[in-house]
């Protein structure tokens, strides 16, 4: 897709699609547009009543070189309102599929709303909303795609060069998204962890600044990361970790920490799941996923700051070699690990992963990101996810990432009460601590392999897919955390 930023006063324009974004009281007359076209807009501005969710409004104009009309009306004043915009951006590539054109021409007459805001969130919709996962459908490779070109028009020529700017930076990022999305979708006979690794590998090739590294078989047992591999063992498949740096080449530069839980499918093991949307479970790796678009991005935004991602990526399966209820494992820092219930695989192969991810490379602040909890999604369906930390800054940059992109985030509790049952009699520390407060529990499970390193972790179970609340993101993998943890290393950087 192709984007240009002009203005809606100068030049007639010919297009198979013109979209109107403003308020509905707003009139006005483009001189960019044929006379009867103005007309049209003006009686049809004053008619339309557009009632609770419906904000679009698309019309056939019986008019040779604008042949269709979709008037998107914004109904906030306060500049305060992106996310009606990215849903702009739904309804924008709704019809521009529907009408099957080449161009379409964006006005958008919105006096006190910033036109770069307005740009970028347009954008970043419309790229989301046009994304599908077709891998695997026997007829999408014989569909061409068109090559799409969207120009928007505004007011004046001042903004021009910076709406430019940030627009290129939401394709990167948009691109990071979908690329996270596609490797969630991907199903666990084909995303396997190897597969995972072989992937990472050929996307940062040629980017000289990444280095990917892939730790597996005899490595990890000489590393005694015994929880990631206890996990692993009841699969065939090989497990991995998977290792991405990004140097910025600054000298003193900070270092960022993203863990990504890498679970290329969950079927519970001993303690198997219930086959109702098992399925779903091929998205548990959702958090690396995260992570590598995450990177995907950073190898075209080049922050100042330098960034290592570990992605432990495994397989949890049952099988005559799996790891069982009663067993006791020695994790990496040594701690000794009753198993409760192997379906709760995924704090297993964190806690190794954080603890030596501390040790090897000394993170300023580490992230990690997890499909860790069906109690996070019992709390807040699809609407936010967890987050939990007891480091006061990294709660208030996570908040302020989250209200410019719209993830959002909400602050668990990290008291040490949370701690007490997860207390063992036959081990250091039990995995598992009863139903109650599920989410809080898996986090203070995950703290102790914590031993000093400001730290937050992200509970996205409820956000990892099918997002039914987001008419942008709206079937299998959502791509969720992409877009917050570049709006957080924004936010580190300011
Ligand atoms: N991958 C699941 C968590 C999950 C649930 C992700 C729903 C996405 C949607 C995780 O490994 C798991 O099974 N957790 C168990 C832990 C329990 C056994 C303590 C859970 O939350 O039920
Ligand atoms: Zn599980
Ligand atoms: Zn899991």
């Amino acid at each position: 897709m192709k984007f240009s930023v002009k203005t809606f006063d100068t030049g007639n324009i010919t297009s198979d699609l013109l979209i109107l974004v403003t308020y509905p009281d707003s009139h006005h007359t483009y001189n960019c547009l044929p006379d009867a076209v103005n007309a049209d807009i003006k009686t049809i501005i004053p008619q339309i009543n557009l009632s609770g969710d419906e904000k679009d409004l698309f019309i056939s104009l019986n008019n040779s070189t604008i042949p269709y009309l979709l008037l998107i009306t914004i109904n906030h004043h306060d500049g305060n309102n992106l996310e009606d915009f990215r849903e702009a951006g739904f309804y924008i590539n709704k019809y521009f599929e529907k009408v099957k054109g080449k161009s379409a021409h964006c006005i958008v007459n919105l006096p006190n709303q910033n036109p770069e805001d307005v740009a970028s969130a347009i954008t970043e919709g419309l790229l989301l909303s046009a994304y599908s996962f077709s891998e695997f459908k026997s007829d999408a490779k014989k569909k061409s795609k068109i090559n799409r070109h969207l120009t928007y028009l505004f007011k004046t020529s001042e903004y021009r060069s910076t709406i430019t700017k940030h627009i290129k930076k939401i394709q990167i990022i948009a691109t990071g998204v979908n690329y996270a999305r596609t490797l969630a979708n991907r199903p666990g006979n084909v995303l396997t962890p190897l597969a995972l690794a072989k992937d990472v590998r050929s996307v940062f090739r040629d980017d000289p600044s990444i280095d990917v590294e892939v730790l597996q078989g005899k490595k990890l047992e000489s590393l005694k990361m015994n929880a990631f591999l206890a996990v692993a063992k009841g699969s065939d498949q090989t497990p991995a970790l998977i290792i991405i740096k990004y140097k910025s080449g600054l000298k003193k530069a900070k270092k960022l920490a993203l863990i990504g839980k890498g679970i290329t499918f969950d079927s519970g093991g001993i303690s198997i799941k219930p086959a109702g949307k098992m399925e779903e479970m091929k998205y548990d790796m959702a958090g690396s996923a995260a992570v590598i678009g995450v990177l995907k991005a950073i190898s075209a935004l080049r922050p100042k700051l330098d960034i290592v991602a570990a992605i432990p990526a495994a397989e949890n399966l049952p099988s005559g070699k799996a790891y069982k209820p009663g067993d006791i494992i020695r994790a990496f820092n040594g701690t000794t690990i009753e198993i409760i219930n192997t379906d709760a695989e995924g704090r297993l192969l964190l806690a190794d992963t954080l603890s030596f991810v501390e040790k090897k490379f000394r993170p300023d602040w580490m992230v990690d990101l997890a499909t860790l909890t069906g109690s996070i999604v019992s709390t807040f369906g699809d609407q936010c996810c967890g987050i939990f930390s007891k480091d006061d800054s990294l709660l208030k940059y996570f908040h302020q990432a989250a209200d410019k992109c719209d993830e959002r985030v909400w602050a668990m509790p990290m008291w040490d009460e949370y701690k007490k049952p997860l207390e063992s009699k036959v081990a250091d520390i039990k995995h598992v601590g009863g139903k109650d407060a599920g989410s809080i529990t898996a986090a203070k499970f995950l703290e102790t392999f914590v031993t000093k390193t400001p730290w937050i972790h992200l509970d996205i179970a409820g956000t990892a897919y099918d997002l039914k609340s987001k008419k942008y993101l709206k079937e299998g993998a959502s791509g969720f955390g992409v877009r917050l943890v570049l709006s957080f290393i924004e936010e580190l950087q300011n």
